[in-house]
């Protein structure tokens, strides 16, 4: 017999809403959501947050509320330590990377569920309530029924998960991701802890990533490869011709999300929860066109930016694989939570682009690479 879920104890509420938990330790603090998520916990009345990471570099500095520890998630004692004195466990750490899951699939798995079993032992073993990030890619290439029908949403209590051959190693990831989330499921309802699991749907916005050769090295998400090529004046590269369908979320939105199920235990705890935005469901190739816009409107002198075509062997190598589309269904969010997303890429996109172009200044642009060479060549 499954036992229930033991329910968190509320703070009691300082306005309209309840406060939810103060002493919150977030692993995983240094990287994009982390340097959106901790800034607004902190700001929260009574707030204590310990904010942990390998480099905490992106992370805010100087925030009142917030203890910072840059370190290994790994080193002995740390976890046992800061997981004893925290209310709430954000887990946010990972290799969410797809470039990263053909070619190192084996650290993959290690980041995404190996090293995180700890985690969940020693929240279930103090009762301590985990926030654990998951990811929509556990619902694999497209969304299904569990007859195996086309769905046109994913739906998180009944879409299948649908995830290719071993040999596409693409699907490391989310298989490890798949099996930590049924981990702590199962601590749930068998052993008490109390969770709750979050599959975030392509949340873009400022500081995501880094800029291959200047922040970091690879491949990053598709976000941060088309602002390189644009603000190097390289062709965004499409792969497969860019037909494959995402729905994008703004960071502030879904950071808005996370506040509101920490600020309601209730419904919250023991469930799992799509955020995205299903009406911003666009072909990768409609996300060029709007990024390449919204770049020109900033660097109207620069060249018009050029889209190409690629194999995803030739971009990601041998193992690679894609989901055709992904719309999440946020009903479960609206429903519990109280939260819909509401804007739209458009209103996205001027900010995120300004946010590169402010950070990646020194850069050399197109048009001052081809005078350079101008003046090289003594023309
Ligand atoms: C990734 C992660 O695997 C997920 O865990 C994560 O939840 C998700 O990003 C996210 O950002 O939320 P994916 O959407 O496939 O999944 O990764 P992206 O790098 O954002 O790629 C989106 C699409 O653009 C893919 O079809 C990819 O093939 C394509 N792409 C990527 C290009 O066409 N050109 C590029 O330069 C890069």
């Amino acid at each position: 017999m499954p036992r229930p879920v033991p329910r968190l104890r509320t703070v009691p509420a300082t306005g309209a809403l309840p406060a939810g938990p103060r002493r919150i330790l977030v692993l995983g603090a240094g990287g994009f959501v982390g340097s959106h998520l901790v800034p607004r916990l902190a700001r929260r009345p009574g707030a204590e947050i310990v904010a942990v990471d390998r480099t905490l570099d992106k992370l805010e500095p100087g925030l009142p509320a917030v203890r910072r520890i840059e370190a290994d998630i790994a080193k002995p004692g740390l976890l046992d330590e800061l997981i004893r004195r925290a209310e709430v466990v954000v887990s946010l750490t990972a290799l969410c990377n797809p470039a990263l899951y053909n070619t190192r699939p084996l650290d993959v798995i290690d980041a995404s569920f190996s090293d995180l079993l700890p985690v969940v032992k020693l929240c279930a073993a103090r009762s301590r309530w985990l926030v654990h990030f998951s990811t929509c890619e556990v619902y694999g290439r497209t969304a299904l029924d569990p007859r195996g029908r086309a769905m046109r949403k994913m739906v998180e209590d009944e879409t299948a998960l649908f995830l290719g051959p071993v040999q596409r190693e693409r699907w490391t990831y989310a298989a490890a991701k798949q099996l930590l989330e049924r981990v702590i499921w199962a601590h749930g309802q068998h052993g008490g802890l109390p969770f709750t699991i979050v599959r975030p749907f392509n949340v873009i916005g400022p500081r995501m990533d880094f800029i291959p050769g200047v922040d970091g090295d690879g491949i990053p998400r598709v976000l941060a490869c088309f602002m390189h090529a644009l603000m190097t004046g390289a062709p965004l590269q499409l792969v497969d011709g860019g037909r494959q369908r995402r729905s994008f979320l703004d960071v502030g939105e879904f950071v808005t999300a996370i506040e509101r199920l920490l600020e309601r235990p209730q419904a919250s705890q023991g469930q799992i929860f799509n955020l995205g935005s299903p009406r911003n469901d666009f072909t990768i190739r409609a996300l060029a066109r709007a990024l390449a816009a919204a770049y020109r409107k900033l660097r109207p002198q620069e060249p018009a930016p050029r889209l190409e075509s690629v194999s995803a062997e030739a971009f990601y190598g041998p193992g690679y694989d894609d989901t055709a589309a992904r719309i999440p269904s946020v009903a479960k969010a609206a429903r519990l939570l109280g939260w819909r997303p509401r804007r739209t890429l458009a209103e996205m996109l001027p900010e995120i682009v300004g946010d590169y172009l402010a950070r990646y200044a020194p850069i050399p642009t197109a048009r001052a690479r081809v005078a350079e060479a101008a003046g090289r060549s003594g023309r």
